[in-house]
């Protein structure tokens, strides 16, 4: 699953606080425990025990989607070699390739870049969860499992990304690094799962 399909809002905690008082405790419609505009508990209790009942089936029908490692391939299968010694050769065929790419889709692939590199959100607002979080950090639960996996197979796109978008020398890159760490220190409130 790509991070762009996950809804969210970024760090507007308002907008998950319809109808909450600024002091009190707060059960919402969906079900969502909410205190001092801050989610406590992301379902109720009859869905938490739901995900935690399903532990069984993600395990068999969920987790053997996950590619091996091994046979998965890596951002470096698509860039130069850096310990070649035709490195900078093919560092500049790639410049000559992408001399003449139009700004505009440049512009796409540097807001996919920029989405996939806020990885570090989107695993931390799976692991507000109930029924799914990963609870040690190492935890042996398929769906934690998962997002742990999930993770580290998404973290080679913005790698990648990144990598030939430097490459090129098309993109002011400084800019580029400065909107990721704004991105990131702004989280998301995510709906997933209400
Ligand atoms: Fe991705």
């Amino acid at each position: 699953m790509d991070p762009c399909v996950i809804g969210r809002e970024r760090g507007n905690a308002d907008s998950v606080a319809n109808g909450t008082s600024l002091t009190g405790a707060h059960k919402s419609q969906e079900g969502r425990h909410e205190h001092n505009k801050q989610i406590t508990h992301s379902m109720p209790p009859e869905k938490v025990e739901m995900f935690e009942s399903l532990q069984g089936w993600a395990e068999a029908h969920v987790l053997p989607f996950l590619k091996p490692v091994e046979k998965c391939w890596q951002p470096q299968d698509f860039l130069p070699e850096p310990s070649s010694a035709d490195f900078l050769d093919e560092v500049r065929e790639l410049r000559a390739r992408t001399a003449d790419i139009p700004d505009d889709y440049l512009m796409c692939v540097i807001g996919d870049m920029i989405t996939e590199e806020a990885l570090p959100t989107y695993q931390t607002m799976i692991n507000t969860l109930d029924g799914v979080r990963d609870e040690s950090g190492a935890s042996p639960s398929p769906w934690a499992r998962w997002t742990r996996a999930w993770t580290a197979e998404e973290n080679r796109h913005g790698d990648l990304l990144n990598k030939y978008l430097y490459l090129t020398g098309r993109v002011d890159m400084r800019a580029v690094e400065k909107t990721i760490q704004y991105l990131i220190g702004a989280g998301m409130v995510s709906f997933v799962f209400s």
